[in-house]
């Protein structure tokens, strides 16, 4: 009676009262949000300086059906569509276009299986990443890619931007774990990727082409994940050095002795000073670069004993091992609040990714100092250093006009410096908005023209998460 008295605000005429209809049509009423106040908590994920638009509307589909019936609507109205996670990406790829359906896909958050035998876990994108480890880990097993967000983060967000993490350095990155996909394409049909089986070669890698591919390609709806072993519990080692040099000779000289730490992490002297101002971890405020190894070998004590003498060859004034797996966690905590810690000293952060070969490590953290001088900025530095990833956090006022042209310089002068060091302008977040100009210098016109083209092939409505990438 309520709705024939008073009119649905959503209840004028024209595209957008048609295109909610349309969905209300195929989804469950409590699925289709639409109150402006809660649209625009959707519109944004954790990435700073990113434009986005306004939602028409947020959708949180609960089946592979209900996904189907937001593209076939979708593509009828002609509206583009964002899949989104738990929005903690930090390249804007999340962020809404102006009119677009947003598709939040964690109401879609279920493990439909763990296979001990197979080695494999199947699961909906919206299962949360520590959900996961969790539940494998009872049944001894493990699966490694461990984003700084796992707390939070989801299977289907870490899968759109082949997410990394502290394992990676061992165990690699999310593309090594996932063998199989469901995705719902543009035009609402099903598409299954890959296998679950131990091998595979049958046709070209669609499965690899989805990770990474930040939702411009389809809408993951299923994942077949694989999992390992669960290694014994990690052992943490911290070295100081009084110098980022002699620090990146350290992990040059491990990597080349052919050790296999399960964590090879960097802090540069502010993010150091930063994690204790934020949480009194009582780290080393002297040095200048704080080295944590780690080891989940069987006998992890040894090998973090060869990894010091390593560390202390390389110029190492302090090489401390924790005492026990609770030492080992606090520091491994002091780690994954780099971040965070460096985003409290200053109103406005931007947080880079640059990943270069281990081998010019040592040159692109001495150019990222160089940088910060020149544009006379602080910028804190916490490097996944087995793989050469360096995440520069530039840190600024956003009110302050010329801090924030310095700030904007800075953080592309480093990407220019990680291209001329062999290296890329993304290790692990992906490019989003943020990142699109220099996505098609790293990739030149020849790539970026095929990867263009391969859009077209999935997307011929250029619908899917339009404005991300290129
Ligand atoms: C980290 C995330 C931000 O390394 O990539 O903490
Ligand atoms: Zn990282």
């Amino acid at each position: 009676m309520d709705d024939l008295q008073t009119p649905h605000p959503d209840a004028h005429q024209g595209p957008r009262a048609a295109l909610l209809a349309d969905l209300r049509a195929g989804l469950p009423a409590d699925a289709v949000l639409t109150d402006p106040d809660v649209t625009a908590s959707y519109a944004h994920d954790m990435a700073s300086f990113c434009a986005a638009g306004t939602p028409a509307a947020v959708v949180l589909p609960r089946t592979v059906e209900q996904v189907r019936h937001v593209m076939r609507t979708a593509t009828a109205h002609r509206v583009p569509v964002v899949p989104q996670g738990a929005r903690t990406g930090l390249s804007g790829g999340a962020n809404a276009s102006e009119g677009c359906v947003v598709l939040s896909l964690v109401k879609m958050d279920r493990i439909l299986e763990i296979d001990p035998v197979d080695r494999v876990a199947v699961v909906e994108p919206g299962v949360v990443n520590a959900v996961l480890s969790r539940a494998v880990n009872e049944h001894g097993l493990y699966y490694p890619p461990d984003p700084s967000s796992w707390e939070s983060c989801t299977i289907g967000g870490n899968i759109g931007t082949a997410s990394g993490g502290l394992c990676c350095v061992k165990y690699g990155v999310t593309a090594e774990y996932v063998l199989g996909l469901d995705v719902v394409l543009a035009d609402g049909r099903l598409l299954t990727t890959g296998r679950r089986t131990a091998k595979g070669v049958a046709g070209y890698d669609l499965t690899r082409l989805f990770v990474g591919s930040e939702g411009s390609l389809g809408v993951v709806v299923k994942a077949v994940l694989a999992l390992k072993p669960q290694p014994p519990a990690q052992l943490v080692l911290a070295a100081e050095f009084p110098s980022t040099d002699a620090a990146c000779a350290a992990v040059c000289a491990i990597m080349e002795r052919g050790h296999t730490p399960s964590l090879l992490e960097l802090m540069d002297r502010t993010t150091v000073r930063a994690v204790n101002r934020m949480a009194r971890m009582g780290l080393p405020e002297s040095t200048e670069a704080l080295l944590l190894c780690a080891f989940d070998t069987p006998d992890p004590a040894a090998d973090l004993a060869a990894v010091g003498a390593l560390c202390t060859a390389a110029g190492a004034t302090e090489v401390v091992p924790a005492a026990d797996a609770a030492e080992s966690e606090l520091l491994l905590q002091a780690r994954r609040l780099s971040l965070t810690a460096l985003e409290a000293l200053k109103p406005a952060t931007m947080i880079d990714d640059v990943c270069v070969p281990r081998t010019r490590l040592a040159e692109m953290l001495a150019g990222t100092t160089a940088i910060a001088e020149k544009h006379a900025l602080t910028i804190g530095v916490c490097v996944h250093a087995g793989d050469g990833n360096t995440h520069p956090v530039v840190c600024f006022d956003h009110t302050d006009e010329d801090e924030s042209r310095r700030a904007r310089e800075s953080f592309d002068a480093i990407m220019a410096l990680g291209l001329s060091l062999g290296g890329t302008i993304t290790g692990e977040h992906g490019v989003g908005v943020l990142k699109k100009e220099w996505l098609a210098r790293e990739l030149g016109p020849v790539g970026l023209g095929l990867q263009r083209e391969i859009k077209r092939v999935f997307d011929p409505l250029g619908l899917l998460n339009p404005g991300k990438l290129f």
